[in-house]
């Protein structure tokens, strides 16, 4: 796990100690970080979550071992999960407050603030890729790491379909959608497409039929569930599809700035207070003291309470839901992608992989996310049938910028970098484009 240190990675584990019963388990999680700080406190969580496994009866705990050398946290590995923030959250505020400052969105990964992301992700993504490629060639990479979608598609040059990115915003509404709808989302056919962030749910199929129109005509169960309160039965109705949370951003690009431009802290801000005192927290606490896990779910539980609170602000105000808060999204799609490879279990994931044809419209080697069939051979896009012409327009937009993005981080164009700002749909102007490159002090590599 590259991140190691990352404040999610106790949910991976969670799920690897479920998975622990199982035949073909994994046995040895190496948690690499370059913070030691970050590492200690984590694998104090861990250490609590293998002895209440323990304590219960359950089977070997996957061991964990932690390194600061990547090549020897690559060494013997089947799967390397990355998940990493380059700059760390002090890196997050610059992305938000440079674009703020010129009333643009600044966002983790969407706007202006996710192609600075990028450029200063890519060429670490880029490194990692190639020692993989050197030390590990026969393991699979699983991206967690943000903006995903343009980070896959970096790493796929070098490492072609052995990188899957992965993402849980879409199984969130997917799930959601079949509650909404009274359905198993065991039992139901979820026809989702778009690039990472930037998709639409555009049928749910039970028993051979499309359920979507009917939900669609149901106000009351569509706003029910978050998509529905973020967008409004109206404009959902209008579309005729439900988007990914993330196109809030679009959708209502005025009102989420405005909120995010109202807030006392930005996301960013928030989290970098929240986090420090959790690390703050743990550096003070012994491993092996109890009290590591309680701190953290404390954390992840306040985490999530937060999630996109502007987003929701500006929709009105509400709470999320309960079972929204429970996590499960990221961590488990994770388990269920690494379970189809290693057991050659087939299944079906929503996973960022080069598209090669399955999307008309879009090249061969573009990153898109769609659903995927999983087996021991890797993840295959499935067909995806015609794409209206304002979802493939904004794919196409938004595909651009992730490559003039990926082409400044490469090889540090300021050209590429202004492209990559200026031609983003959020980005009204391109002198603003040019103020946020400046205030960035982009140099490239
Ligand atoms: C979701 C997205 C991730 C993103 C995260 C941000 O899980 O799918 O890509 O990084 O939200 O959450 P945060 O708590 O960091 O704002
Ligand atoms: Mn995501």
């Amino acid at each position: 796990m590259l991140g190691g240190g990352g404040f999610r990675v106790p949910l991976i584990y969670r799920t690897l100690l479920q998975d622990a019963d199982g035949a073909g388990h994994r046995t040895e999680l190496v948690l690499h970080d370059t913070d030691p700080r970050r590492l200690k406190a984590i694998a104090a969580v861990l250490s609590e979550q293998a002895a209440q496994h323990s304590g219960r009866g359950g089977a070997a705990a996957p061991s964990v071992r932690v390194t600061t050398d990547l090549d020897e946290a690559l060494q013997d590995t089947d799967f390397v999960f990355s998940a990493i923030r380059v700059g760390g959250l002090e890196g997050r505020i610059r992305d938000e407050r440079i674009p703020l400052a010129e009333e643009q969105l600044g966002q983790e990964t969407v706007g202006a603030g996710g192609v600075l992301y990028g450029l200063r992700t890519i060429p670490v993504a880029m490194h990692i890729a190639e020692r993989v490629a050197a030390v590990a060639p026969n393991a699979w990479v699983i991206n967690f790491t943000n903006p995903a979608g343009m980070v896959t598609e970096a790493m796929s040059g070098v490492l072609g379909d052995r990188v899957i990115g992965i993402c849980d915003s879409p199984v969130g509404l997917c799930r959601r959608a079949a509650r909404a709808i009274g359905t198993d989302p065991d039992r139901a056919t979820f026809d989702y497409i778009g690039l990472n962030h930037l998709g639409w749910l555009r049928r749910v199929l039970v028993d051979g039929s499309d359920r979507l129109p009917a939900l669609l005509e149901d106000d009351v169960a569509l706003e029910s569930f978050e998509e529905g309160k973020l967008f409004g039965a109206e404009w959902l109705r209008a579309l005729g599809a439900l988007p990914n949370e993330y196109l809030h951003y679009y959708y209502h690009h005025r009102e989420a700035l405005a909120a995010i431009r109202d807030a006392d802290a930005t996301r960013g801000e928030f989290l970098a207070q929240q986090q420090d005192s959790f690390y703050a927290e743990l550096s003070r606490t012994e491993l092996g003291h109890r009290g590591a896990f309680r701190t953290w779910d404390a954390t992840r539980r306040e985490r999530e309470e937060t999630y996109m609170a502007e987003n929701r602000e500006a929709s009105g105000g509400w709470h999320r839901d309960q079972c929204d808060l429970d996590g499960g999204g990221y961590d488990r799609v994770a388990l269920t992608l690494m379970r189809a490879i290693a057991r050659n279990e087939p299944t079906t994931l929503i996973l960022n992989v080069r598209s090669r044809g399955a999307v008309p419209g879009i090249d061969e080697d573009a990153v898109v996310e769609v659903p995927s069939l999983v087996d021991a051979n890797g993840a295959y896009p499935l067909s995806t049938g015609t794409v209206a012409p304002h979802q493939l327009g904004l794919m196409l937009q938004l595909k651009a910028v992730e490559r003039a993005t990926i082409e400044a981080a490469m090889s540090g164009s300021g050209a590429a970098a202004l492209r990559a700002l200026a031609l983003h749909p959020l980005v009204d102007s391109v002198s603003s484009a040019a103020c946020i490159l400046e205030a960035a002090a982009f140099r490239g590599r």
